[in-house]
């Protein structure tokens, strides 16, 4: 990383700290931080831009349309305009803007049209955030910001939702399990990504078992 790119990341990292300082828990500057963490590692084991895998992890959640109305052009814009700031190469600016635009699931069922080495490692460490025992804290953490049922046991989990059907959801959180969390392990882009996710499956299962369990105990 040149003295330029690594002060570019710690005007970055002042940013998203301050950005994400009134959101909600489950996106907050830890959220970034262990996202950003993973991505490094991950990004050591592919070829791929270092500076591009480290801004698109800082930025990717600075302005999540869940909290803002649905929108989904805030994030990337305020990006492109922190970016342009810090005199960030156009090209690049391009690059990390694309990523935080393509990096979220919302239902999975729609068609992807960007792709690079780094979404794939960014969007894998975003993905593992969202598995295991971190996942599952967060998971809740967001079912109880928007008031959520934990789960009802006659409603059942909706595997074919459109975008639109995923984003006005308000199902209880354990569907989510259902509709994102385990399908997440066969979409991970990476080998590393993949191994990693793994481990972190097989944990949300036994939670899940366990919970029916003791619904019905
Ligand atoms: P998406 O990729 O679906 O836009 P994010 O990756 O921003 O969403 O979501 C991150 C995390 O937010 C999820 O892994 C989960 O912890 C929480 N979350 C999002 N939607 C829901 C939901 N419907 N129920 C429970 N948690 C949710
Ligand atoms: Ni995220």
């Amino acid at each position: 990383m040149s003295l330029e790119e690594q002060r570019v990341l710690d005007a970055c990292v002042d940013f998203v700290k301050q950005e994400l300082e009134d959101g909600e828990k489950g996106h907050d500057w830890w959220h970034i931080q262990r996202v950003w963490h993973t991505a490094r590692m991950i990004a050591a084991t592919e070829p791929s831009d270092p500076f591009v895998v480290e801004l698109a992890s800082l930025l990717h959640d600075i302005a999540d349309s869940k909290f803002h109305g649905g929108d989904e052009e805030i994030g990337p814009k305020k990006a492109e305009i922190f970016l342009k700031s810090m005199n960030v190469q156009p090209a690049i600016i391009k690059h990390v803007v694309n990523i935080i635009r393509h990096i979220s699931f919302k239902g999975g069922n729609h068609k992807c049209d960007f792709d690079s080495p780094e979404l794939q490692v960014v969007q894998d460490a975003d993905r593992l955030d969202a598995l295991g025992a971190i996942g599952i804290a967060r998971a809740f953490h967001y079912g109880g910001f928007n008031n959520r049922l934990l789960y009802h046991p006659d409603i059942q989990p909706n595997m074919k939702m459109t975008k639109e059907e995923y984003k006005k959801s308000n199902a209880p959180t354990i569907n989510h399990f259902y509709e994102k969390l385990l399908l997440l392990k066969d979409r991970m882009n990476t080998p590393t990504g993949k191994a990693l996710a793994e481990r972190r499956h097989t944990f949300m299962e036994q939670f899940l078992t366990e919970f029916h369990n003791e619904w019905w105990e």
